[in-house]
């Protein structure tokens, strides 16, 4: 059945999905009030929730009485300057100067499945398994049409919003905001969960209270960053992994955003995520639309864990690449952390050889291999190959890889271009800056101008050539730097505002150009590290390196962070060498096989250098890996036990979907003479089932090793791993 229900003569919308219901009713002023959402609800007409008379809010012009006003209203699409003091979702300033909007009801339209945004990467379905309604409202004066946009799941608490402005006046007009949804609750007895970080250590979850007033979370570097991700989760205080209420809300995009969450005078609160409207002035001029990205929501009450795995299911089956939905990822080999930027041919032959002797599928060839790029100061923008280190070139290389057994991968960073290279001499102007202005470096470099049509063009033909001559199976795609001077030559004065999101567009148009070219290459996305990961860029990169912090101890916490929103699907993560290159730290290899076996599996160190137990380690992560695949990436994924919570353990667990194959990875993180006992309690088995352990031969019900527990042995050492597989023993599978 639709699950999107329309009561004409209360003029309410109601969707549900099958845990939650989303409801707005038009007031008898023509304004799309938000009504509901949580929990599952039957009724329509829900005006007997407003209408309070409070003094010091202002009454609409059209309000015969003071018992209205939308200060305190709850609304879909909070205008500005017409009597909402708090936050607006959209802002426009009109021909007259004039920066007062309020957008009135108009109509809708409801149609099965789910349409494609204009130029953005957005979330997609099959005809049959969601329903949108578009509604449509219009600020009068401004003649600016306002269409929400909601996409709602059959099967899945999910529901998408995204907003159209359409210029429907004579003139053009300037938006200065426009946030892409806006969810309004009744109380703020509510904690905010966001995922703030830095290079090195990104996603680490952050949990504040609501409080009177405004909380900001946000990025304005160009990219969506290391910094604060662009997900924002609303839960109550009581909430935790398992049990309580929790909002998710996830925003399909990679440039600049801002997620705000204000509570009111009264106690009510707002969440808002958007593109960031500082430095962002859209002109639209007549008959031009702008579509916002989309926020992908999620309402449960069952915990974060719940939330996370919904989150999880839709990106993985709804949003990235369905090419790599059920392909085994290759297990890869990176050259960074064994060579740096010394290497040549004979080196990564040398290196190719240890690593099909040990099980692995792919060499990814990363930073060096153009121009005359010895260290990071030089060549980006030379995407021809370095003759020095490469002298047969890179197809001839591939080919002897290939001889060996091994697909080949390579690295580009093509957004950006060194001061130091030939593309810069030709062409100063394809950097973006400021007529007039020196333009800031950074890690030497600059950031190519991907708003203009003629520098998309030649990033699209140079990544094409290198992936299209040279047959590889792998882009990583990186971006090490963020935006500044944020000037475009080829826009008037009037449009200088819209060049973070025009890069953003640039950027999403050539990716989509790349994966439409060569289907079957796996693109990772890149950021130093994990500096753009989000739902934008996975889109096109089905996965993206976590970070550049490899080290086990602390890949396990940003793993942990990144996992509220991202399936371990989504995650590079790869085992490095020891002493670990950022930290120093020593954590055994199977510990770091371990935590690397969370999501796209791979090596980044000198294969060459292992003992021959090591390398008989390294032979059975990879048998482990194969058999686990499946597992890690397609099945339900658990945050047992908190790296943060101060018990120096940590634990996760797979689930199969069919609840039968389950893989524990626990890390004791520090070794203790006489540490405490750990019992571990496992999740989202089935109660009534009998799961062996073959390790410790050990039988027990799913009830008993989800309420009982399992006694985890005490381990010498710090950050010892223990990996532990489970079935039902009725399968005949593993
Ligand atoms: C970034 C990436 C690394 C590596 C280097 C190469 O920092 O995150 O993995 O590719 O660039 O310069």
């Amino acid at each position: 059945m639709m699950p999107i229900f329309i009561d004409k003569k209360s003029k309410s919308f109601r969707m549900d999905t099958p845990g939650s219901s989303y409801c707005m009713q038009v007031s008898q002023y023509g304004d799309l009030l938000h009504t509901h959402y949580g929990g599952r609800i039957s009724d329509m007409d829900l005006s007997e929730l407003w209408n309070q008379k409070r003094e010091f809010s202002p009454n609409p012009a059209e309000c015969g009485d003071r018992l209205y006003s939308l200060d305190v209203s709850l609304q879909e699409v909070p205008g500005n300057m017409t009597g909402d003091y708090r936050t607006p979702s959209v802002i426009i300033k009109d021909s007259t100067g004039a920066a007062a909007v309020r957008f009135q009801y108009e109509s809708f339209r409801v149609y099965e499945g789910k349409s494609e945004l204009a130029g953005l990467p957005s979330s997609f379905c099959g005809k049959k398994q969601a329903d949108t309604l578009e509604i449509t409202l219009t600020d009068t004066y401004s003649k600016v049409k306002a269409v929400l946009i909601y996409t709602v799941f059959r099967d899945m608490d999910m529901i998408t919003r995204s907003v159209r402005l359409i210029n429907e006046g004579e003139k053009a007009v300037y938006i200065k905001k426009a946030a892409s949804s806006c969810v309004e609750f009744a109380d703020s007895r509510y904690e905010l969960v966001s995922l703030p970080g830095c290079w090195a250590m990104e996603r680490t979850p952050q949990r504040k209270e609501l409080f009177q007033g405004r909380q900001v979370y946000e990025s304005r570097r160009g990219a969506s960053s290391h910094q604060m991700n662009p997900f924002l989760a609303l839960v109550r205080p009581e909430t935790n992994e398992v049990h309580g209420q929790a909002y998710g809300f996830s925003f399909v995009y990679s440039g600049n955003f801002m997620g705000e969450a204000e509570v009111s005078q009264y106690g009510t609160s707002r969440i808002l995520l958007g593109i960031h409207p500082q430095d962002f002035t859209w002109k639209l001029e007549t008959e031009e639309a702008f579509q916002t990205p989309e926020v992908v929501m999620t309402y449960t009450d069952q915990g974060l864990g719940a939330m996370s795995r919904n989150f999880h299911d839709f990106y993985r089956n709804h949003l990235c690449n369905p090419r790599w939905m059920d392909t085994r990822r290759p297990i890869l080999i990176n050259n960074w952390e064994a060579t740096y930027f010394d290497f040549n041919s004979a080196r990564l032959l040398e290196i190719g050889k240890e690593a099909v002797e040990l099980g692995i599928e792919m060499l990814v060839i990363d930073d060096g291999w153009f121009g005359k790029r010895e260290d990071d100061t030089s060549s980006l923008g030379d995407w021809v190959v370095n003759r020095r280190k490469l002298p047969e070139g890179l197809k001839p290389l591939v080919g002897k890889l290939r001889e060996m057994g091994l697909k080949s991968g390579i690295w580009m960073e093509p957004e950006m271009v060194s001061k130091d290279s030939q593309l810069y001499r030709k062409h100063p102007e394809w950097c973006l800056h400021i007529e007039g202005r020196p333009c800031s470096t950074g890690r030497s470099q600059y950031v190519l101008d991907l708003a203009r049509a003629d520098v998309c063009e030649y990033l699209f033909e140079a990544v094409d050539q290198v992936l299209s001559e040279s047959g590889f199976a792998y882009l990583k795609w990186d971006m090490n730097r963020h935006l500044t001077e944020v000037g475009s030559v080829l826009l008037g004065t009037d449009r200088q505002g819209e060049i973070f999101h025009r890069y953003v567009l640039g950027l999403y148009q050539i990716l989509g150009r790349i994966v439409r070219a060569h289907p079957d290459v796996l693109i990772e996305g890149c950021s130093g590290g994990g500096g753009r990961f989000d739902p934008g860029m996975l889109y096109y990169c089905p996965q993206i390196w976590t970070s550049d912090d490899t080290d086990a101890g602390e890949r396990m916490m940003i793993q942990y962070g990144t996992s509220m929103v991202y399936p371990p699907s989504a995650m590079g993560s790869h085992v490095s060498a020891c002493p670990n290159h950022q930290t120093g730290r020593t954590v055994s290899l199977h510990t770091r096989g371990m935590t690397a076996m969370t999501g796209g599996f791979g090596y980044e160190m000198d294969l060459g250098k292992l003992s021959l137990e090591e390398k008989e380690e390294v032979k059975r992560q990879i048998e482990a890996y194969k058999q686990y695949a499946e597992l890690i990436m397609h099945g339900d994924y658990f945050r047992l036990v908190n790296p943060d919570e101060g018990r120096d353990i940590c634990a996760w667990e797979f689930v199969s979907k069919d609840k039968k194959k389950v893989l524990v990875h626990y890390v004791q993180m520090r070794g203790r003479a006489n540490g405490p006992l750990h019992i571990l309690q496992l999740q989202g088995l089935l109660a009534a089932e009998r799961y062996q352990e073959k390790k410790a031969g050990l039988i027990y019900h799913g009830d008993t090793l989800m309420n009982a527990g399992l006694r985890m042995p005490l381990l010498m050492g710090d950050f010892q791993g223990y990996q532990f597989y489970l079935e039902a023993r009725d399968s005949n599978v593993g």
